[in-house]
């Protein structure tokens, strides 16, 4: 049978997306090589974010710390902050262990197997894949949701994701090929990106369209079928954002486990069916109407707003203030984003 990655590898040699971190099939061919430190960080951020949001924080990144050992060796906050707003925090504490076990047990080069990637803090069996396929021309099966649908449909499999992951991820191995390996990986996901997409397949341009089990049952658009989510509830909390009278915000260093774990954050309570009111101290609190809202994997969230302006005489049983001038939302996450926005609002109209 014809092997149908010539195919895409030929429709990626002339559409192949252009990305900060990306070698193109041109210059891969004429001996240039991605840098695996790039590589690995763009894949750490892609994991649950899209490429549009991650361009600039891959950029931010690069700029600020060029090489894995400059990373080992930057400050835990000032990484936590150059991430906020990406969300899933666990992945920039992982970076940055994963950046120092780099540096101190491979002398700051990347292993270039699946097997070792594995051992690092923050990869897991997709990034490893995905590093080893596109930095190193490994013949690793990458399989993220693009090459799920991909395969899905070429395949015409309609048992529901994720019992048919096995069966998808076979599909994928078959057809990854033993020469360019890392071109062939970017491939399947150019394709499910731009072509072979959620809702609405541009069918008549895919280099697969021939050999498309679906496409001939007529059945893409409907595939990947997926077996539905329990509804996800809703937990309410409140934010306390406390300004002393020079402007200074109280912010506090979330515990490392949890959500949000080791981002700055205001004070609140706990996120729950019912909270307990557990106010930073005993002043009069102005309760705003506005609710900051913000989804996160497993639940919604409602954050009631109360705020309150102290005087430096009083004094505070949690967290640390911020200076007015060293204070940037950016650094926040985004729910704790969306509290500064509804905060600074108000302070603007009166
Ligand atoms: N999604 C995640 N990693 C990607 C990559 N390297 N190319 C295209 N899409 C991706």
């Amino acid at each position: 049978m014809r092997d149908l990655s010539l195919d895409l590898l030929a429709w990626y040699d002339v559409h192949a997306r252009e990305m900060p971190w990306r070698i193109g099939p041109a210059d891969r061919k004429a001996g240039v090589r991605p840098d695996p430190y790039a590589v690995w960080l763009s894949e750490v951020m892609l994991q649950q974010t899209t490429v549009a949001a991650v361009r600039a924080y891959h950029n931010k990144f690069m700029g600020l710390w060029p090489t894995v050992s400059v990373l080992a060796a930057a400050q835990d906050a000032d990484v936590m902050a150059a991430w906020a707003g990406l969300g899933y925090y666990a992945r920039a504490r992982n970076l940055l262990k994963c950046a120092c076990k780099i540096v101190d047990e491979h002398a700051g080069v990347f292993p270039e197997t699946n097997d070792e990637l594995l051992t690092l803090p923050g990869i897991g069996p997709y990034t490893a894949a995905a590093i080893s396929a596109i930095a190193f021309d490994q013949p690793s099966v990458v399989v993220d949701g693009n090459v799920e649908r991909v395969m899905a449909r070429l395949h015409n499999v309609h048992d529901p994701l994720p019992a048919s992951k096995p069966a998808l991820t076979a599909h994928a191995a078959a057809l990854t090929p033993r020469l360019r390996a890392g071109d062939y990986a970017q491939a399947v996901m150019d394709l499910g990106a731009t072509i072979c997409t959620p809702r609405n397949p541009a069918c008549v341009i895919c280099p697969w369209r021939e050999p498309c089990a679906a496409r001939a049952e007529g059945t893409a658009a409907e595939l990947p079928k997926k077996t539905p989510k329990k509804k996800v509830p809703t937990r309410y909390g409140i934010a306390y954002v406390v300004r002393r009278n020079d402007g200074a915000w109280l912010l506090e260093t979330r515990p490392e486990k949890g959500l949000l774990g080791g981002m700055r954050a205001f004070p609140g309570t706990d996120w729950s069916e019912a909270p307990q009111p557990d106010p930073p101290l005993d002043v009069a609190w102005t309760t705003m109407n506005d609710v900051a809202r913000h989804t996160f994997t497993h639940f919604h969230l409602e954050l009631t707003i109360m705020t309150a302006t102290i005087g430096p005489e009083d004094t505070v049983d949690r967290g640390y203030f911020v200076e007015k001038a060293e204070f940037n939302p950016r650094d926040l996450p985004t729910a704790m984003r969306k509290v500064y926005a509804l905060v600074d609002a108000t302070l603007r109209d009166n």
